[in-house]
């Protein structure tokens, strides 16, 4: 017998692109939820039928998912919010939580074009929430209390990793975990590309970079030492590694690495001023 849902609260979502996927797609397969809770809504079924097909009820009238649910999350184009708060806001009432997901959004904007008193909660996550192993970052708006913040957790907390932070910090997670992601998918490519450089067929040469990713990064999260720690024990004295490594050091990889995470958190912080 299927285990019964643990949070029985209707779960709406506004887009039904790639990362309401994600999220939806965390919150359903543990089980939280059951599939005939969830409602989406977009303006075409491009997307919609994936949802259809998982069971959830699905919609081309946004104020219609906010009616039925209790928890909304926003999910269409940061340049869609302020069209969608507008259209959404007569149905708001103080029993919903409102959490955005886009982009450069700041709970100022969504508190300011939503009613007086609305609980909103502010998320980023990245793509492999797709996979439950995302990291998500939230920050609670001024009337969304540990009550909402626990509903959010026990909620997105399948997607992944997930951390309540200030505000601030959120830009900082779409320079670093956000836009990392290419980061590192460009890093697995040069490091296959390497290997079939040396000599390695390609298929297998991208296999095992990725897996050398998913493993390193299951040392470092399960050690919990500094990356410094884990790399040095990798390093013989005058070993294959340290030649590896002082090519690195001559690319400036660090440096390389540390100025795209501050290109793009710049870039998101603009991105919420405008
Ligand atoms: N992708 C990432 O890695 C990532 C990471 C962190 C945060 N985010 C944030 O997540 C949000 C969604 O990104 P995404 O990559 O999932 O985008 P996406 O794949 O382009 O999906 C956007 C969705 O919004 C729908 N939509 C467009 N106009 C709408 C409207 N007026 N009302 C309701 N739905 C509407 C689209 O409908 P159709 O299905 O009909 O086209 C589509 O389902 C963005 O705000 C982004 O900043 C994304």
């Amino acid at each position: 017998m299927a285990a019964a849902p643990h949070v029985p609260v209707p779960v709406g979502c506004i887009g039904a692109g790639r990362m309401a996927q994600g999220v939806l797609e965390g919150i359903l397969r543990e089980g939280k939820i059951a599939a005939q809770n969830v409602t989406v809504s977009a303006p075409t079924d491009r997307n919609l039928e994936k949802f259809k097909l998982r069971g959830c009820r699905t919609s081309h009238n946004n104020r219609s998912v906010v009616s039925r649910c209790r928890v909304v999350f926003l999910a269409t184009k940061p340049h869609i919010i302020p069209s969608v708060l507008e259209e959404i806001s007569p149905e708001v009432t103080a029993e919903h939580v409102i959490v955005s997901m886009a982009a450069g959004v700041t709970l100022q904007t969504l508190e300011t074009n939503l009613p007086p008193g609305t609980k909103v909660i502010r998320m980023m996550p990245n793509l492999p929430c797709v996979v439950q192993e995302g990291a998500v970052v939230f920050s609670r708006g001024r009337c969304a209390g540990e009550g909402e913040a626990n509903l959010f957790q026990s909620l997105v907390r399948t997607c992944g990793l997930c951390v309540e932070v200030p505000e601030s910090y959120i830009d900082i997670h779409t320079g670093v975990s956000g836009s990392g992601v290419a980061y590192v998918y460009t890093f697995a490519e040069a490091l296959a590309d390497g290997a079939v450089k040396m000599g390695m067929p390609g298929a297998l040469a991208r296999q095992i970079a990725a897996q050398t990713l998913l493993g390193a990064a299951k040392m470092l999260l399960q050690s919990e030492e500094h990356p410094a720690t884990l790399r040095s024990d990798v390093c013989t004295p005058g070993g294959t590694t340290i030649h590896g490594l002082h090519e690195l050091e001559k690319g400036g990889l660090r440096a390389t690495v540390m100025n795209a995470v501050e290109a793009a958190t710049t870039r998101a912080m603009d991105m919420g001023r405008k």
